[in-house]
């Protein structure tokens, strides 16, 4: 088991910070770069160079305004906001490397699937087939106020709405224009083959679509497709779906349910349970001997800001924290939202009462993935065994200083997972779904619900295509 390849991405955001609290303040940090063309392409090429398979860039489609019932403490800290749309900089990135993949989030609630199809589909012409969709149906109410119709349509039919945006996506890439439309005839004065293109006809509850996609396919088609949404209705439409899945469990113990869970239902959902590749969110504190880690974690820990944790928090959970006592462990407090997130965490560790204080310290670094301490070796061994125990396919790497975290993993733990076999020294294959399933495979895989799309046959007419899977 130990002999396959971790994959390996960069979790970052386009703003000054992301997940980490406070941490802007540590004179390292480089988060206010973040506007500065060259921080970014500098980065892509120190990811490359250290080879990893890409970076990922999470979105949020509104910004933080639970917590006290305001965006203030968000602001403050600059809580995931600033943002700035991570697709405008791809390019950029793209064309200083050739081989990493860019994973972006894209919002089935606020983005329109025509209009998404057609910014994914240009990417990945200028990527040369690198890029992958991360696609979340969106939580922030402070979305559905400014872009929506302002209020969140209900949670369960938020995944409902994404399951027909996915299908219209995929319809538009997959079934619209044939492999071979574009003839570019000089004799016949024919650039595309009009026979050849194809109307896609979809006419849903949420999305009415009858025409082409006004796009030439791209090198994948279909951009890997990657979720992370974890109540039943987002784990159904992964397994269903999703070639990539995100999850954030706190534990050995939770990430192997997970990951088990998610290749059970895939393999119901008719596919191959090795389809869905699982990247689990980690957060990693380096230093050449575990001393000098834990001292650098110590020295991270005293800059965690409280209510820069809890303002990140209070919106990932919905719940506002500011109502708690931060000394008071809250499995005291009865209310059935808060119950939830207190559960994600009694059950990692169900001897300790978890304190408001104690969330903000485990969130406020790298988020609500655990964080591994220590030397090189150490770090090596860690990420070794949680492949090894939980099946888990690789991680997601996040950060407490923005660049330089990244920067000392590569320079002390990359060459470490090289030596072992367990990281690549070379990359095999160019696109980013090669990155996932090994060289040669560019195209969505066989057992993908999105195939059902294809034209198999040309001259095929839009009644051809297959139903809804
Ligand atoms: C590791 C991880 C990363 C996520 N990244 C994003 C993101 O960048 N943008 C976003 O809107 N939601 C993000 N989410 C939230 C999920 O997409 C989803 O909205 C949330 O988990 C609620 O859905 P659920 O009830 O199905 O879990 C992320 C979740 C996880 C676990």
């Amino acid at each position: 088991m130990s002999s396959r390849r971790m994959r390996l991405f960069a979790f970052d955001f386009q703003g000054p910070a992301h997940l980490s609290a406070g941490l802007w303040r540590h004179p390292q940090d480089q988060g206010a770069r973040y506007k500065d063309l060259t921080y970014w392409t500098d980065y892509a090429r120190l990811i490359e160079e250290a080879r990893f398979d890409g970076i990922f860039f999470a979105d949020n489609a509104g910004y933080h305004d639970i917590f006290e019932g305001s965006p203030d403490a968000a602001l403050a800290d600059v809580a995931q906001i600033p943002a700035n749309d991570p697709f405008l900089v791809v390019s950029a990135m793209a064309s200083v490397t050739e081989h990493i993949g860019f994973g972006l989030t894209g919002s089935t609630a606020y983005e329109h699937p025509y209009a998404l199809a057609r910014r994914f589909a240009t990417l990945d012409h200028l990527t040369g087939g690198r890029v992958g969709w991360n696609l979340v149906t969106s939580y922030a109410e402070s979305a559905a106020r400014n872009l929506g119709t302002g209020r969140q349509a209900p949670h369960d039919e938020r995944y409902d709405m994404a399951a027909e945006h996915l299908e219209v996506c995929l319809k538009l890439w997959e079934g619209s224009w044939q492999d071979d439309a574009v003839v570019r005839d000089l004799e016949r004065g024919v650039y595309v083959d009009p026979s050849r293109v194809h109307a896609i006809d979809h006419h849903g509850r949420y999305f009415d679509v009858p025409g082409l996609a006004m796009f030439e396919p791209s090198p994948q088609r279909t951009p890997v497709i990657f979720q992370a949404g974890g109540s039943a209705k987002g784990l159904r439409l992964a397994a269903a779906s999703a070639e990539g899945v995100f999850v954030n469990a706190l534990s050995e113990g939770a990430l192997k349910r997970q990951v088990d869970t998610l290749r059970s239902l895939a393999a119901e959902a008719g596919r191959d349970p090795r389809s869905v590749k699982v990247l689990q969110l980690l957060n990693v504190v380096c230093a050449p001997t575990d001393e000098l880690a834990r001292e650098k974690n110590d020295s991270y820990r005293r800059l965690v800001s409280y209510t820069g944790a809890m303002a990140r928090y209070s919106g990932w959970s919905g719940l506002d924290m500011s109502q708690f006592d931060p000394d008071v462990p809250l499995r005291h407090v009865r209310t059935n939202a808060g119950q939830t997130m207190v559960d994600l965490f009694s059950r990692m560790d169900p001897d300790k009462e978890w304190t408001p204080r104690d969330i903000a310290e485990y969130v406020g670094i790298g988020g609500t993935g655990p964080t591994i301490v220590g030397s090189p070796t150490t770090v090596a061994d860690e990420l070794t065994r949680w492949m090894d125990e939980t099946g888990v396919d690789g991680f997601n790497l996040a950060h407490a200083v923005k660049y330089q975290d990244v920067a000392d993993f590569i320079e002390l733990v990359v060459p470490e997972l090289q030596r072992r076999g367990t990281m690549w020294s070379e990359y095999e294959g160019s696109t980013l779904r090669e990155k996932l399933y090994g060289p040669g495979v560019t195209r969505l895989r066989d057992d993908h619900p999105g195939c059902g799309y294809r034209h198999h046959h040309p001259h095929h007419h839009r009644a051809d295509l297959a139903p809804t899977p």
